[in-house]
């Protein structure tokens, strides 16, 4: 009865604080990722982020639902405190548990008893399960064209997609995650003038480009390293503490560095590589900012041996924001990724996915061998220029001659930041040896569908033009083939 009467005289007493607060729940709308994976469940984890004011009294609940099944509850705890002092929020990231492997599902989040946001979802793949992923990069720069390119990433459905780094521009803040990324990816109705609601049902990945690690100054970026706030991937990355070698320097006031790396601890700088697997593909996602140095013994058998154990893997993808093999003028010297040549053809790997260069580039097949510096080392410093000898597949067209021999690097960093050099479009002649297609007048993402030992790729542009395509395929042995490589 007194609860009644509380809630009559709330009525009564005209628009309160509360019913503000449901209006406008959020700082940033409700989210998917994978999160951590936990060893030996059957299950597929997803889960739900979002960010809110710091209200300590605020009653959150998450029900979720596959097909016919009642809601059921998700665990909700009290959400983590984190931002600058004067500007405290709170981060939620609430687990799905028990969904089917590729099944479809709704989500309800309520405050206070009132559902103040649903969608519906789709859990990763499992290993037997055909998927749609798609893949831009250099995006987040709150452009017409990442709106048109997140629209068109909608329209192909993808069953999730990753972003090859340089997701927020310039230096990697929250507040521009609020500005230009979340609005656009997560906007709540489909077009291309706004974007789409493509976070909130989707899964996505992303790797750390150099905006996206920005200037590690905190004085002058306070809210800088968001990618590790913002993302929730597995924590199976090499690098458990901050101020190892190959890991990002941040510098700042002593109290305010405490601070900090106190917020982003859980997964700074563990996250910066990590890996999964979706479906019958398993995926690598690395750090290849200047300061990872992958001639590194230690980096180097971590990403052999994560590679190495897919072994049940048709398909290996790996995402990092530099390409090796670009042919912009754009970006040409920063060749550091080149050094991991040699682990990815070994272990089988079948497409790399890079941003950095703002166009869309696909390489002939390759193999490349890294020469050793005249100091005979292979450590990388600037200018990053990695000479050496190539193996070009020159025979496949991804049509007739559908089984590439190497490695095939796709460009796909035409996702809304001002394109690099588009006169050499079509322009083969200002092309490397390696490149095969080059389309820098139009921005674009990569979609792929995955169906057992086929794959086919396409670039699709911010019209919903098709740009490129090929096919791969692999011998039908191919499963037992790749287990042994
Ligand atoms: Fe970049």
């Amino acid at each position: 009865m007194l609860l009644a009467g509380l809630a009559a005289l709330t009525l009564h007493a005209g628009p309160s604080a509360d019913q503000s607060s449901l209006d406008n729940p959020f700082i940033v709308k409700p989210y998917l990722q994978l999160g951590d994976l936990p060893k030996l469940s059957p299950s597929a984890p997803v889960r739900v982020l979002w960010q809110a004011p710091n209200e300590t009294d605020a009653r959150w609940a998450v029900d979720v639902r596959q097909g016919d099944e009642p809601w059921r509850p998700a665990i909700v705890t009290g959400g983590r405190l984190v931002g600058a002092p004067d500007a405290l929020y709170r981060l939620f990231s609430v687990p799905l548990t028990r969904l089917e492997p590729g099944g479809e599902f709704e989500y309800r989040v309520s405050k206070h008893g009132q559902v103040v946001f649903s969608a519906r979802g789709k859990a990763r793949a499992g290993h037997g399960q055909p998927y749609r992923f798609a893949v831009t990069g250099d995006t987040g720069a709150n452009t017409d064209q990442e709106k048109r390119v997140v629209y068109q990433m909608h329209r192909a459905q993808p069953d999730f997609f990753a972003i090859a780094g340089d997701i927020v521009y310039s230096t990697g803040r929250m507040a521009e995650y609020r500005e230009k990324y979340f609005p656009i990816y997560n906007a709540d109705e489909p077009s291309p003038e706004t974007g789409a609601p493509l976070i909130r049902s989707r899964l996505s990945f992303g790797a750390y480009g150099n905006h996206d690690a920005g200037t590690g100054d905190l004085e002058r970026d306070p809210d800088g390293q968001a990618y590790f706030l913002t993302w929730s991937f597995p924590l199976n990355g090499p690098y458990n503490e901050p101020g190892l070698p190959n890991t990002q320097a941040i510098k700042g006031p002593a109290d305010r560095l405490k601070a900090h790396l106190g917020m982003i601890r859980s997964t700074f700088p563990r996250m910066a590589n990590f890996s999964f697997d979706y479906g019958n593909s398993h995926w690598t996602f690395l750090d290849s900012n200047v300061y990872v140095d992958w001639s590194d013994a230690y980096l180097r058998n971590w990403l052999a041996r994560d590679l190495a154990a897919a072994r049940s893997a048709t398909w290996k993808f790996v995402v990092f924001h530099h390409p090796g093999f670009n042919s912009s003028r754009a970006h040409f010297n920063e060749q550091q990724m080149r050094l991991i040549s040699d682990i990815l053809e070994h272990r089988g790997v079948d497409l790399v996915f890079n941003g950095h260069v703002h166009n869309y580039q696909r390489t002939k097949p390759l193999r490349f061998l890294a020469k050793a510096a005249p100091d005979r080392t292979f450590r990388i410093r600037a200018p990053y220029v990695v000479d050496g000898d190539f193996e070009l597949d020159e025979s496949f067209d991804g049509s007739a001659d559908t089984t590439p021999d190497g490695v095939v690097y796709i460009v796909t960093g035409a996702g809304g930041a001002g394109a690099y050099d588009p006169d050499q479009t079509d322009n083969v002649a200002t092309w490397q040896p390696y490149t095969m297609k080059l389309v820098s007048d139009v921005y674009s993402f990569t979609v792929v569908d995955v169906e057992g030992a086929r794959l086919t790729l396409k670039q699709i542009s911010e019209r919903g033009d098709e740009l490129d395509r090929i096919v791969i395929t692999k011998p039908a042995r191919s499963s037992a083939a790749t287990a042994g490589r």
